[in-house]
């Protein structure tokens, strides 16, 4: 049986919405799935790199599971790549621990996907986050798989408890795209 583990990489889940939501999906349909909370596990940013990568070298499928801050990982999550996956671990003659593992990376924005085009922003997501993710899974040798991404869930909105409603329905949306993904990858 194929293991998953989910990496929640945002600063503070109980300020979130959509991730909070597409987590507790996530945990709802895959019961036998490890967490990895960081901002639970690790409020002061403080990461057990040995129990992390113990939690890798077992799974199989990696879920990173993430809002987009500063058109890049949220520095919870950034900071998780540079201590985990190491020299030596994850890349490098000897750092092959992460080798032909799938990840999928899951993401959210405040900013509509309309915003990530040539027109708005001028770059997409391909260009400005998916080409640096895309790189470190190169080097760990991970199995990069199609990214889930979900636009238009600001923080700003939730206020307004119809967008609030429309942000936790479009998270439970997202978390099924992760979830069909997942059972594909564990058929
Ligand atoms: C510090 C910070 C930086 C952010 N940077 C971006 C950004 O670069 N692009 C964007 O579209 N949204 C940005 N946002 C909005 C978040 O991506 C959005 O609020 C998040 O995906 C919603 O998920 P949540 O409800 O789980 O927090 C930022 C939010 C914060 C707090």
């Amino acid at each position: 049986m194929k293991k998953v583990l989910i990496v929640s990489g945002h600063t503070d889940l109980k300020d979130s919405v959509a991730n909070d939501t597409v987590l507790n999906e996530l945990k709802r349909q895959f019961p036998e799935a490890k967490f990895s909370i960081l901002s639970e596990l690790y409020p002061d940013f403080r990461i057990d790199v040995a129990a992390e990568q113990q939690k890798l070298v077992k799974a199989d499928v990696i879920v990173w599971q993430f809002p987009v801050f500063w058109y890049s990982l949220p520095s919870m999550l950034h900071r998780w790549v540079e201590e985990v996956c190491v020299h030596g671990f994850a890349h490098g003659s000897t750092g092959t621990a992460l080798k032909g593992k799938k990840l999928i990376a899951s993401f959210t924005t405040g900013a509509t996907a309309d915003w990530y085009s040539h027109e708005a922003l001028g770059y997409t997501v391909d260009e400005i986050l998916m080409s640096q993710i895309k790189a470190t899974a190169s080097l760990c040798q991970l199995d990069l798989q199609d990214y889930v991404y979900t636009g238009g869930v600001s923080y700003a909105l939730r206020t307004d408890p119809e967008q609030l409603a429309n942000i936790k329905a479009l998270a439970r949306r997202h978390a099924d795209r992760v979830a069909a993904q997942l059972r594909a990858l564990l058929a």
